[in-house]
């Protein structure tokens, strides 16, 4: 589904990742995991086509798409939550959902990817009329899942889903994007703390300074030592 393969991005004449090679199947949810500044949001908002690879390759649904906009990527289904959520606050949840069925017009009708959303996040259902602005950090997080949904996309990619919330919330959120694999979208999620990597992940990637340092499953990445030194030892 999605494939990034020896991918290098510069920020003005600093190299932020190096060699970046990973890859997502139909319906798989794999995480990438490092520390903060260690290259994750660089690797989405690349695939995203925020930025452009200096090398390397990243197909999607076998078609090469490095280096095109982010309109056209989103248009050839890739949604995207920011960690910042990029919720509108002018707008209400149901039009700050709205918006992403005229991003990505055809395929199934306004209506169902809405009653969608719905589904996945029951919560979001009763505050279709509130404005962006009044909405908990935990309901924002929602919003902006629910919106990269609703552009009915085969891949979703979640930039820190779980970021500042409550250790009460965090497993509420996740059972939603657990059911958002279900249906068969494949997902990439971002994640600083290893301990609020949802055990349903298949595959797990940690990025350090730039550089892809493990893959493997949650258990191998337990007992891996390079990965203990960087991330393991820090407590949730
Ligand atoms: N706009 C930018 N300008 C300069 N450096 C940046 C910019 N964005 C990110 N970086 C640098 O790139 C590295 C990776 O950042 P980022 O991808 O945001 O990491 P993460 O999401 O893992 O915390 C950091 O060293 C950061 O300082
Ligand atoms: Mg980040």
């Amino acid at each position: 589904m999605l494939e990034l393969r020896d991918v290098d991005v510069f920020i003005d004449a600093s190299q932020i990742l190096r060699k970046v090679t990973l890859s997502a199947g139909e319906s798989e949810a794999i995480c990438l995991v490092g520390r903060n500044g260690a290259g994750k949001t660089t690797t989405l908002r690349t695939i995203m086509g925020y930025r452009r690879p200096a090398a390397g390759t990243i197909t999607f649904k076998g078609e090469a798409i490095g280096g095109l906009p982010t309109h056209a990527i989103a248009a050839r289904g890739i949604g995207f939550a920011p960690e910042d959520s990029g919720v509108f606050a002018d707008l209400s949840v149901a039009e700050n959902i709205e918006i992403a069925t005229w991003t990505r017009p055809g395929g199934r009708p306004a209506a169902e990817r809405l009653a969608l959303a719905y589904e996945i996040f029951p919560r979001l259902r009763g505050y279709a009329a509130r404005g962006g602005a009044q909405l908990s950090g935990g309901e924002r997080k929602m919003l902006s899942i629910a919106r990269a949904l609703a552009l009915d996309p085969d891949l979703l990619v979640l930039d820190e889903p779980f970021e500042g919330l409550s250790p009460a919330i965090i497993p509420l959120i996740g059972e939603s994007i657990s059911a958002i694999t279900r249906l068969g979208r494949t997902i990439v999620i971002a994640e600083s703390n290893i301990h609020h990597v949802p055990a349903w992940t298949r595959r797990l990637y940690v990025i350090e300074r730039g550089e892809i340092i493990f893959a493997g499953t949650l258990d191998e990445a337990h007992r891996d030592r390079a990965v203990l030194r960087v991330i393991g030892g820090r407590a949730s």
